[in-house]
Formats: C-alpha cells, sequence, structure tokens
C-alpha cells in the first residue's frame, strides 16, 4: 500500500524526484526506487543489500532489534516447542497449520516420495571417497531434474505441489546417501514406519539389519533444529534460489544453487566451523588468546557463532536452542572438553565490551553446531542438516515469486571502478 512519498534533491541541479513509500504490514517502510534510475540517471548502491528489500513477500517476518522471527505469522517460539518440523513445513507451503487429517496425508505423500531412483546411486559412485556430503547433495539435487525432465515448466498448481514434495521428501534421503557414501558407509533406505525427522537420524545411524536405538530427546531436537532453520527471508542462500527462479530456471537448479550459497562458512557452513574453531582452540587454557584475536584489528580471525547480519539484540533461535542444548546436556550426560571451551567462549562474548559495543551474540549456529555434535552428527553433515531444514523455505520462496505476475529477471547494476576505454585507436 503506497501512502506517502520521499523526494530526493539533487544538490548538482536542485532537480527533485519523488519516491513512494510503501507500508508494509509491519516492520520498516520501504521506498519503492525501482524508477530511481529512469527518473535521475543513476544507479543506487548497497554493498551486501544492507538497505535494500529485494522482493515482496509474505511468508517470514523478522524484527532483528526485538529478536523476532515469525514464519506465515506465528512466533517462532510457539512453531518450535509446540509444533513440528512437518506442521511447519506445511504451514511454509500452504499458509496454514494442518489439521490431524491434513498433517497424516501430507505425511504419507512425502513417505511415497522418499525414494531416489536406483540409477542415482552411479552419481553418488562417482565421487571420491571422503567427497563433502555438500558437494554431493548440490550435485544430486540438480540430477534430480533429470529424471523429471517431461515435467519442469511446473504451469499447474498440482505439478508445483508434486514438485514441493518431491524434493522435501528426497533431501534427506539423498542427504543420507551422500553421508553414507562419502564414508564408505552401506546405504540406508528409508523406513516408513518412521516419522520424518526419526527416519534422517535412522538412515545415518543404521546398519543392515541391525538395530538402531534413537532417544526421544534426539529426534525431538534434531526436529527442533529443523524448524528454526525453515525460513529466514532473503537471507544470502534464499537470495540465490529467487535469482535463479528469476531467470524461470526450475527448482532443482534454483535448490542446488542455494545449497552452494549455503554452504560458505559466513552462511550455513558456520556451525561446522563453529566445532572446528573450538577444536583448533583446543583448551580453556587457549580462549583468551582467541578471544584476542577476535577483538584484534589487524587479525581476519572471527568467532565462529557470534553475530549476525540481521539480529542486533538477540537471535530467537538461539534463545531456544540454547535451552535444548542444556536439556539434551542434562538427558544424556553429556560432558566434553569441547563444550567446556565453548561455555567459557560464551561467557566472555556476553560480557566483554568489543562484542556487546557490536551486538556480537552468539547465533543459531553456536549452540546448533553443539547440539549436532551431541547427537553425535559428524560435523561435514552439519550445512547438510541446515539445508534440509531450509528446503520448504526455499520451495515457498520459489513459489511465491513464480506466484508475482509482475516478477522481473534479478539484474542488478554496478558501480564500475574498472578502466575506460583503453583499447587502441587504431
Ligand atoms: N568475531 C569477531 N568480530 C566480529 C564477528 C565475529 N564473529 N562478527 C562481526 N565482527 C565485528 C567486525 O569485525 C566488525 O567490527 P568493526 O566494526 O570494528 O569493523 C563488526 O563486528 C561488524 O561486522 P560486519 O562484518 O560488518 O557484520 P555483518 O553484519 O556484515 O556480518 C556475520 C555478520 C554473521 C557474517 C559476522 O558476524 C560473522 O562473520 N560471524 C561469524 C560467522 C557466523 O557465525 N555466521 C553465521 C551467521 S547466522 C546463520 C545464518 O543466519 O545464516
Amino acid at each position: 500500500m503506497v501512502n506517502n512519498s520521499i523526494t530526493v534533491i539533487d544538490n548538482r541541479t536542485g532537480s527533485k524526484f519523488d519516491f513512494p513509500i510503501v507500508q508494509p504490514t509491519i516492520g520498516p517502510k520501504v521506498v519503492d526506487i525501482s524508477s530511481f534510475y529512469k527518473n535521475t540517471g543513476m544507479f543506487t548502491f548497497d554493498r551486501g543489500f544492507t538497505s535494500t528489500a529485494s522482493c515482496r513477500s509474505r511468508i517470514t517476518y523478522i524484527d532483528g532489534e526485538a529478536g523476532k522471527l515469525m514464519y506465515r505469522g506465528y512466533d517462532i517460539g510457539y512453531l518450535a516447542t509446540k509444533k513440528t518440523f512437518l506442521d511447519t513445513t506445511y504451514l511454509l507451503l500452504h499458509n496454514k497449520l494442518p489439521n490431524k487429517n491434513q498433517l497424516a496425508s501430507f505425511d504419507l505423500e512425502l513417505k511415497k516420495r522418499s525414494f531416489i531412483n536406483e540409477s542415482m546411486k552411479k552419481l553418488f559412485d562417482a565421487f571420491p571417497d571422503n567427497a563433502h556430503p555438500m558437494a554431493i547433495l548440490s550435485s544430486a539435487v540438480a540430477a534430480l531434474s533429470a529424471f523429471y525432465s517431461d515435467s519442469l515448466d511446473m504451469d499447474t498448481p498440482e505439478e508445483v505441489i508434486e514438485m514441493a514434495h518431491r524434493i522435501i521428501a528426497k533431501i534427506p534421503t539423498i542427504a543420507a546417501f551422500s553421508y553414507r557414501y562419502s564414508n564408505g558407509l552401506p546405504v540406508i533406505y528409508p523406513d516408513l514406519d518412521k516419522g520424518f525427522t526419526e527416519n534422517f537420524l535412522y538412515m545415518i545411524r543404521a546398519y543392515p539389519h541391525g538395530h538402531v536405538n534413537l532417544k526421544l530427546i534426539e529426534v525431538e531436537a534434531l526436529d527442533t533444529i529443523f524448524t528454526l532453520h525453515a525460513d529466514h527471508e532473503q537471507n544470502a542462500s534464499t537470495t540465490a534460489v529467487r535469482v535463479v527462479a528469476s531467470t524461470q530456471a526450475h527448482p532443482y537448479a534454483a535448490v542446488s544453487s542455494g545449497i552452494g550459497a549455503l554452504w560458505g562458512r559466513a552462511h550455513g557452513g558456520a556451525n561446522e566451523s563453529v566445532i572446528r574453531q573450538l577444536e583448533m582452540i583446543g583448551s580453556v587454557d587457549n580462549v583468551d588468546k582467541f578471544i584476542a584475536k577476535a577483538k584484534d584489528k589487524n587479525d581476519s580471525f572471527r568467532l565462529m557463532g557470534f553475530g549476525h547480519r540481521v539480529y542486533k539484540n538477540f537471535d530467537p533461535r538461539a534463545t531456544i536452542l540454547k535451552n535444548l542444548r542444556d536439556r539434551l546436556i542434562h538427558e544424556l550426560n553429556i560432558d566434553s572438553h569441547l563444550l567446556e571451551i565453548a561455555n567459557k567462549i560464551e561467557k566472555i562474548a556476553l560480557s566483554d565490551e568489543y562484542f556487546i559495543k557490536r551486538h556480537l551474540y552468539p547465533n543459531i549456529d553456536f549452540y546448533s553446531g553443539l547440539i549436532l555434535n551431541a547427537l553425535k552428527i559428524p560435523k561435514e553433515m552439519f550445512a547438510v542438516i541446515f539445508v534440509m531444514g531450509r528446503t520448504p523455505g526455499w520451495i515457498a520462496q520459489w513459489i511465491e515469486l513464480k506466484e508475482q505476475k509482475d516478477m522481473k529477471i534479478a539484474r542488478p547494476r554496478q558501480l564500475y571502478l574498472g578502466p575506460n576505454d583503453r583499447t587502441p585507436k587504431n
């Protein structure tokens, strides 16, 4: 809704340009600058898009100052403690929470699609030993398109929902297979008698014909991690998904690009880096030295799992996971030297002026890294777990973008600072 405008005055000429101010449901107002170049002949410049709303969306709302996160108008605390990841996935896709029957039939639809074409195993075979599961996952998701090449346009709502079910159902299987192959372990097929999250843990841990003992708290912890990662408005990987989707590419390509973007250690790779960093620090006696490195302007070292682009108060997801970590440690009786190091870092960072002044609170990755480590999930699988959680969000964002009739291909401009024409004139 447009209800006001902002005037930009060019100080060189005194020319005035009006730009509409758009009112969101909640959150900061947005200046619509789509006509800026046409009217002023200039581009705007926004390094890392810190002041730019790249799209209109009705899916997720974040108030970074208040530490608030909502999916489709539901507070993350409510979803993470009262609902399951499957409820949340349904909510993201259908804009409403499912009733009992809807949830049961959704679960069944996913189960029916949880197997992958047997010939995809040749793809897994082609990777070298110790390949990172994210490398296998991104390739395998892109490769899925080859198995559904007759339905890549997705012109009908039925085709779209079929694609959504297919990707959400197959990613856990591909993820588990990626792990098993990269470790030379026999693959374990989905167990249709198990719930979504329980089945994933089973595919990671089980051996053929063996019994695997999955504790309720372990399934609950992983399910909560999935829910907390399910969407996060226009973060780097979701933006990657939207940019690829804006070219009319199919969702397998878009999701595969999202996986690539998420892999980086400033984004989804952060929880793996948290554990690697704790291992590198090695002992509580070394913590002070590394805190000093993190604060040193001339040192590029950063404390992994601290800080966030949007949350400048606290990350509500981190608060939920901090409680879950404490419960898990208590119920599973965990006592590790990594936890000791993490506790000391957390304590210092929460009281040190450098971190307080810059709002560098422990983020979701700090606690999810510790929880996944406590669940004995190998660290190279952490980003994969993030992907599994984020997939419903990516799909919901893909669907939303497709439904916006005035959607334009993403094509940012630049501030060119290279040489002017150096071509020899003769
Ligand atoms: N350790 C030490 N100093 C830090 C850290 C850190 N983890 N993060 C930011 N700073 C400092 C930075 O040096 C700068 O200091 P100064 O003002 O003196 O130059 C100031 O804080 C602002 O940093 P920034 O890089 O401008 O902040 P940003 O909003 O661009 O970056 C971030 C956000 C998450 C990339 C960054 O905080 C970071 O690299 N954190 C560590 C990696 C991490 O945990 N990533 C997971 C993010 S949450 C997962 C998700 O939602 O994807």
